[in-house]
Formats: structure tokens, C-alpha cells, sequence
């Protein structure tokens, strides 16, 4: 597995789609995945819940309500919870049309704008986007030869055996070499790596590590995954002209351990930072990195 910790990576630096090519198209759908591909991502990040029936589903939200219409289709439930709902009734749900909305609110370039088709705006709208199940996503990454990011979501406490259902299905889909499995939740990180140790896996981190390298080797995790913000960056920015304070990735990359960032949609920023040895950027506009790496 060429992520695991001290292997050569495929890219010196990976551009991952965060939750798919996110700023062109639905989060978390295969036409974000496929999208983030065909604009050149090396990777796409997803996030993982259970169903109430067991199913490993690919969802970044709690709640439905955001990126689906499912008000509208079970009107008489009290809650939306992701985990409340089956696989069966998950597929009833259009988790395309709300995009639309979002678009409005993008600020593309005018060459970006370009990414979005009239076809692709149709199908958004047309009730068939769905939520995927991971074995499908898994399933399409083996056929097209991609790399997948694999996030535990944080609140895997309500789902006990997540861990190991999301190792049964990279083992059964045979993408063990493909996948990077992550979480805050770094507990399931241990569990992951005790399931299968072959398996790559990274820590996301939203607080700075006192030592990060070390830390990672501690918990088994193969890289950090760390958020921009940690730098401090959206409150410090005036007071420190302007300037990505880079001293928590530094320390990072020093200790020898592969460093991801994410969510960078700014250009400049993704330049900095992968002059500074980054490993990978995580990002909703993977065009933006893939377009950068090009020119560095
Ligand atoms: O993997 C990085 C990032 O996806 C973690 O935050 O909330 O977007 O899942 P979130
Ligand atoms: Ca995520």
C-alpha cells in the first residue's frame, strides 16, 4: 500500500476531491467522484454513516435535511437522523436537486463555470442522484483504478462495528492498496489497523499535536490530516499579514510523518502550503490543485 507510513507515495502531491469534486456537484455522489476524476484529482475524500438496516452509506451530514429533500418525502418523522432511516428508504431520497441552490452561491471563475454542464445541471436536478453505498463507491474506484479517502465519521460511538464493516468491504472490493481510511474519532483508526494493518490510515486533526509524528506512530495512523484552521489562519490572518502560519505542518512534515491538509480552495494557499511539503490537499475545487501541481 503506497500510503502506509514510509512507503513513496503515487504523486509526490496527491490532489484529493473533497467529498467528491463538492464545489461541481452534489457531495458525496458518484457524479462528484466521477467528476473529481475526470478533472485530473488523484484521490476523492468520502464520509461514511450506517443505516438503520447495517448499511455502509456515503453521507457527510447527521441529519438529511441539508442535502436531501427528505422532508418532503417522509413528512411525518420527527427527525432526520442518517442512522434512523434504511437503505431502502435512503434511495427514495434525491440527493441532487438541493445543489442547484448551492451553485447560485459559488463564486466560480468563468472558466470554471465551464465545469457544469447543462447536461450535468439536468441529471442533478432529475431525482436520480442517490446516496451511494460504499461497496458501489469501492466498486467503481477498483473498475477506474482510483484512490479513495475513507472518513470515519466522528460520531462512530453510535455505530460500534463501523470500523470493521468499512475493512470487510475494502477487503471484499479488494481495494486494500487504493484506500486511505481516516477519522477523528482515533479510536477507529487503532480498530481499522488491528482489523487489517495493510490498510492504510490517517488522523484527522482539528487541535495542534504537540508532536504530531510521533503522536501518529502512537495511534497507528500513517498520516495526519490536518485542518487548516489549526493554523489559525481565518483569525490571525490581519494580525499576521496576510501570511498561512505554518509552524503546525512544519512541525509535522519534520517528524517524518506524510501531512494532508484540508479544506483548501484557496490557490495561494494551496501553493504555500505545497511548497512547504505537504503531501496532499484536500479541497472542494480539485482543478484548482491539479492546476497548480502542473505549474510548480
Ligand atoms: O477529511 C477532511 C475533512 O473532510 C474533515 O471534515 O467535516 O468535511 O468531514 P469534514
Ligand atoms: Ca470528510
Amino acid at each position: 500500500n503506497p500510503f502506509l507510513y514510509g512507503q513513496k507515495q503515487p504523486f509526490e502531491v496527491l490532489a484529493i476531491a473533497h467529498r467528491g469534486a463538492s464545489a461541481y456537484a452534489p457531495e458525496n455522489t458518484m457524479v462528484a467522484f466521477k467528476k473529481a476524476i475526470a478533472m485530473g484529482a488523484h484521490m476523492f475524500e468520502l464520509d461514511t454513516h450506517v443505516s438503520k438496516d447495517g448499511v455502509v452509506i456515503v453521507f457527510h451530514d447527521d441529519v438529511l435535511t441539508k442535502c436531501t429533500d427528505v422532508a418532503k418525502v417522509f413528512p411525518d418523522r420527527d427527525t432526520y437522523f442518517v442512522n434512523d432511516f434504511t437503505y431502502d428508504e435512503l434511495q427514495k431520497l434525491d440527493a441532487g436537486s438541493w445543489f442547484v441552490k448551492k451553485m447560485e452561491k459559488i463564486n466560480y471563475t468563468k472558466e470554471e463555470r465551464k465545469l457544469i454542464t447543462e447536461e450535468d445541471v439536468a441529471f442533478y436536478v432529475s431525482g436520480k442522484v442517490k446516496i451511494p453505498r460504499l461497496q458501489d463507491v469501492l466498486k467503481f474506484a477498483k473498475k477506474n483504478s482510483c484512490y479513495v479517502n475513507i472518513e470515519i465519521k466522528s460520531i462512530a460511538q453510535f455505530y460500534p462495528d463501523i470500523a470493521k464493516k468499512v475493512v470487510s468491504l475494502v477487503e471484499k472490493e479488494q481495494v486494500e492498496n487504493q484506500v486511505i481510511i481516516s477519522s477523528f474519532d482515533h479510536y477507529e483508526i487503532v480498530k481499522c489497523k488491528k482489523y487489517n494493518a495493510k490498510i492504510a490510515t490517517a488522523a484527522l486533526c482539528s487541535a495542534r499535536i504537540f508532536k504530531p509524528g510521533t503522536y501518529c506512530k502512537s495511534i497507528q495512523a500513517d498520516a495526519a490530516n490536518l485542518k487548516l484552521v489549526t493554523f489559525g489562519f481565518h483569525s490571525i490572518r490581519f494580525r499576521n499579514n496576510g501570511q498561512l502560519p505554518l509552524e503546525p505542518v512544519q512541525n509535522s512534515i519534520k517528524e517524518g510523518i506524510k501531512t494532508n491538509v484540508w479544506t483548501v480552495n484557496d490557490p495561494k494557499q494551496m501553493e504555500v502550503l505545497i511548497r512547504s511539503g505537504v503531501r496532499g490537499i484536500i479541497s472542494d475545487y480539485p482543478n484548482r490543485i491539479v492546476r497548480i501541481i502542473n505549474h510548480l
